[in-house]
């Protein structure tokens, strides 16, 4: 099977390799022992045989193969382990180095089986640079790749292969190229219980990697690295009974938005995580924990990667701070919200040295990550990506046999077991240490969720401007926070009734005021709804779109939690309550608002948003009269601006819907427009859409008002309260604009910026004759502008419910939505 092939070269002192691959320069890939070059992972490994350059300080030299090799797939790593050159003497490669910096040694060792020689018994050490990598070295029957990362800062990087006394030495194929600039830093920060921030320094030692962990349950292979790095699922790490949840978001990382690039870890790291398993249980209380077994007596370098790629079953993004221990001393607390200005997916990592004296005797190194228990959250924590590399010692080695141990005892004198007493003394002692404290880690305690998710709405509300963002984001309340904010669920909280269920007013232990949607256990608006909801709204912020605050999903409740909106609905400020009436202006003003928002969806982002179900119910206002638009569950994504989308089933409010969307099932921007013009005949009319109680001809608002209209007698549709207070020429414009809205057609009808246009040109107009009145007639012509204060009075009684500050759907009747 396997033949075997001696050459024997010349003797020579000393020569280099220099450029070896043609690839770049600094970057050597071997196919040791082999005549043949191979491409492994788009890189060429060249043969070592024919090289006329290449330096061995050795009499001879073997090459051995495999035959049965061409089997073997061509291009797979194992074609580098089919041949090996073997070391009866002392012998050394020497490349030749372009540019200092750190260098990455891969070894590659397979001892197969072969008639000449049995590799196995290989007995031998390596060095470069005058570190010993390992000693003593018998090989271990599997293939084993050994990594080392050097600094260089001499014209060339030597390896040497040293057979103990009547061995030999061998190896299958080896890399030496230069890492990229800021891969590894100069100095890292140690781990240590006292406050003063000492460092280490790394650029004088060897390193050797021990570990390199991708959290998440999956490992990622040297190919899909740029350093073909292999990185090792997490799960073997882990104790039998931990809480970890492997979660997988590849497409949520976003290299431009953290401080590292993909030389320093590949997407399909930052892209997976484990995460602490909470979801079933917000008072989970426990670190996720991973255990390692190092050699004692070395100090090791550790690089933590983390990227929050976490969002919550309705597609929320999880606020998150939690802090990173090392044998039971913490390394740094992590808030995410301070990495990257809390840019959702922003990849970044922490390094950090433990020095020796932390370890145990045993070589355990213990990682935990833990969040601050917090009752007003779901605890979470995780960690993306691990790396351990040990640091030489100085011996200048990197071999268990040249341990030092923290006690000065000498790592391969006596049994490890005769040491435990005497050292673990010594490590109370060391144990005492000194901390690191990462200059942004400085948060210990995260603040309240929920003052910093205002900050950010309000941040976003300062501009106009449109914020399209996952990251800024609605958050997963405990059902036991909700409770307590409404006191659990006190009928005398109730704000609103609808088809979905209660709407409760509740405070917060920081006295924010919300607004809960909770929605009746026979709830006529399913889950797809709760979930559109929460989908549109975590993903729309705008200061005319009612802003989500939260949700709970726990014990199968279905509870949506907004911000409070003083002033109820737009409806009951126009009828059928106690309310003062609102002026022409801050009529006009209501309408600016809600088209606002409107147009917002619309246009805000690459793919239009169609509310469907505009109505003077789901425009909510805050306590200066400022409009929002409220209630998303209907929302649809429309397929392309410019195609129209055909739906299924035609759901909406009876009285607002589109009757070309009722017959023809086409559903459009346009449909939204319509609704608006029903809102705006409301308005102006301050009347239901539907009034059973009036005469036969005056039930319906738009037959009786288009009629009407069209005739020229807008006077006699005019809401009473309004008579006098308002130009007729205004009102004909704004007739005009309605009537266009209410087209049979929807190409007829303006778009939403056409009609935010004109409606914001009829409140300057309003607003310019309201300060020509005020010079004109003096102050008593105020009353005109009515931009006088309003109390907030009326307590307009339906069902026992005080429907004033209303957040809610509507007097039954009112309503027909269809259920999928
Ligand atoms: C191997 O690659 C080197 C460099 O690219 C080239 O010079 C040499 O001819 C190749 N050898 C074989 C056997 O293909
Ligand atoms: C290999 O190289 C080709 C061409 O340079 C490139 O398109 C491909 O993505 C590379 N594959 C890997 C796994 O790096
Ligand atoms: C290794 O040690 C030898 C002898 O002490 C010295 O001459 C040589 O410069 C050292 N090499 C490196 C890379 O430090
Ligand atoms: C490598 O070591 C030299 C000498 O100790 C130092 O000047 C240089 O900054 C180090 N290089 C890096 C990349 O750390
Ligand atoms: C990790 O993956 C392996 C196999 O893919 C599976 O057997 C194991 O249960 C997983 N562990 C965890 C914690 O998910
Ligand atoms: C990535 O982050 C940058 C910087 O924070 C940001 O501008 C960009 O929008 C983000 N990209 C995505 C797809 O989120
Ligand atoms: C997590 O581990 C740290 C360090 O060992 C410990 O102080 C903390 O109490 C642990 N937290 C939990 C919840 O077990
Ligand atoms: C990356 O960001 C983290 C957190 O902000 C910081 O601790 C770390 O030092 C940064 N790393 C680099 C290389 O800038
Ligand atoms: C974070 O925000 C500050 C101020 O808003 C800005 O100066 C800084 O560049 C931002 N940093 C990142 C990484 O986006």
């Amino acid at each position: 099977m396997i033949s075997l092939k001696v050459s024997t070269l010349c003797v020579l002192t000393l020569l280099c390799f220099s450029r070896v691959s043609s690839a770049s320069s600094d970057t050597f890939f071997l196919n040791c022992g082999s005549s043949q070059n191979a491409t492994v992972n788009n890189r060429t490994f060249v043969s070592d045989n024919n090289l006329g350059r290449e330096i061995f300080d050795s009499t001879q030299t073997i090459s051995l193969t495999a035959t049965d090799s061409n089997s073997l797939p061509p291009g797979t790593e194992s074609t580098l382990f089919q041949t090996a050159r073997v070391f009866p003497e002392e012998s050394t490669y020497r490349f030749k180095i372009d540019q200092h910096g750190w260098f990455l040694i891969r070894l590659y060792f397979l001892p197969f089986p072969s008639s000449s020689r049995d590799l196995t018994s290989a007995r031998f050490s390596v060095s470069s640079q005058n570190f010993t990598l390992f000693r003593h070295h018998k090989p271990s029957t599997t293939s084993v790749v050994k990594e080392y990362s050097l600094n260089i800062s001499t014209g060339t990087l030597s390896l040497q292969f040293r057979p103990e006394v009547g061995s030999f030495a061998f190896i299958n194929a080896l890399e030496v190229f230069r890492l990229p600039e800021n891969l590894l830093p100069e100095e890292a920060g140690v781990i240590s219980t006292q406050s003063s921030k000492k460092t280490h320094k790394l650029s004088t030692h060897a390193m050797e990697t021990v570990s390199r962990i991708n959290m998440g349950n999956l490992s990622v292979s040297r190919d899909q690295d740029k350093l073909w790095r292999q990185w090792d699922a997490d799960s073997t790490y882990m104790g039998v009974a931990h809480f970890g949840l492997p979660v997988t978001n590849l497409k949520a990382v976003n290299f431009s938005a953290g401080n590292t690039t993909e030389d320093i870890a590949p997407v399909y790291v930052y892209g997976t995580a484990t995460r602490l398993n909470s979801e079933d249980n917000p008072n989970t209380n426990a670190n996720l924990t991973w255990t390692f077994k190092v050699d004692p007596g070395f100090d090791y370098f550790l690089r933590f990667h983390f990227c929050n790629i976490i969002v919550d079953p309705f597609g929320s993004v999880r606020r998150v701070s939690f802090d990173i221990y090392v044998n039971s001393q913490r390394v740094v607390s992590v808030d995410m919200s301070e990495v990257a200005n809390g840019t959702f997916g922003a990849p970044f990592f922490v390094d950090a040295v433990m020095l020796k004296a932390m370890m145990g005797l045993g070589g355990d190194l213990t990682l935990s990550v833990g969040g601050v228990m917090d009752v007003s959250s779901y605890p979470l924590s995780f960690l993306n990506g691990l790396e351990i590399l040990k640091l030489s010692n100085d011996k200048r080695s990197l071999d268990a046999s040249d341990a030092v141990l923290p006690d000065g005892s000498l790592g391969n004198k006596s049994p490890r077991i005769g040491l435990i007493a005497g050292v673990s003394a010594a490590l109370c002692v060391a144990l005492v240490f000194c901390v690191i404290c990462f200059a942004w880690c400085a948060r210990k305690r995260r603040n309240r969720q929920m003052q910093s998710g205002d900050e950010e709405i309000k941040e976003i509300e300062t501009g106009e401007s449109l914020i399209f963002s996952s990251s800024k984001i609605g958050y997963r309340y405990p059902l036991a926070l909700i409770k307590e904010a409404t006191n659990d669920f006190n009928e005398s909280l109730v704000i609103g009734v609808g088809g979905f269920g209660k709407v409760y007013k509740g405070v917060l232990s920081d006295k924010t005021e919300i607004a809960v949607k909770r929605a009746a256990p026979k709830s006529r608006q399913g889950l797809a709804e709760f979930k559109t909801e929460i989908e549109m709204l975590s993903q729309f912020r705008h200061r005319h779109l009612v802003s989500l605050i939260g949700y709970c999903d726990e014990n199968s409740e279905m509870i949506i939690v907004y911000e409070y909106m003083e002033k109820g609905t737009l409806k009951d400020h126009l009828y059928d309550s106690e309310n003062q009436r609102l002026s022409w202006r801050q009529r006009l003003e209501i309408c600016v608002g809600a088209a606002r928002g409107l147009h917002y969806l619309h246009t805000g982002s690459a793919r239009a948003v169609i509310h469907r179900d505009v109505k003077s119910a789901n425009i909510l206002l805050d306590e200066n009269f400022m409009a929002k638009v409220a209630d998303f569950g209907l929302s649809k994504t429309g397929p392309d601006l410019d195609q129209t989308h055909v739906s299924t089933a035609v759901k909406g409010s009876f009285g607002y819907l589109d009757p070309e969307y009722l017959t023809r099932q086409q559903l459009t921007e346009k449909s939204d427009v319509y609704s608006f013009g029903v809102v705006m005949l409301e308005v102006l009319c301050g009347r239901p859409v539907i009034d059973p109680s009036l005469p036969r001809e005056k039930v319906n608002l738009i037959e009786w008002g288009m009629k009407l209209v069209k005739k020229g007698k807008m006077e006699e549709i005019l809401d009473p309260f309004l008579d006098g207070k308002v130009k007729v020429e205004e009102v004909k414009k704004y007739c005009e604009l309605t009537e266009k809205c209410l087209a049979q057609n929807g190409v007829e009808r303006p778009t939403m910026g056409d009609l935010l246009w004109n409606l914001e040109f009829m409140l300057q107009v309003q607003a310019k004759d309201e300060k020509a009145a005020m010079v004109d007639d003096g102050p008593e012509a105020s009353v005109v502008g009515s931009t006088v204060q309003f109390s907030v009075n009326g307590m307009g009684d339906i069902e026992g419910v005080s429907m004033s500050k209303v957040f809610a759907r509507m007097v039954v009747g009112e309503e027909t939505r269809e259920r999928d």
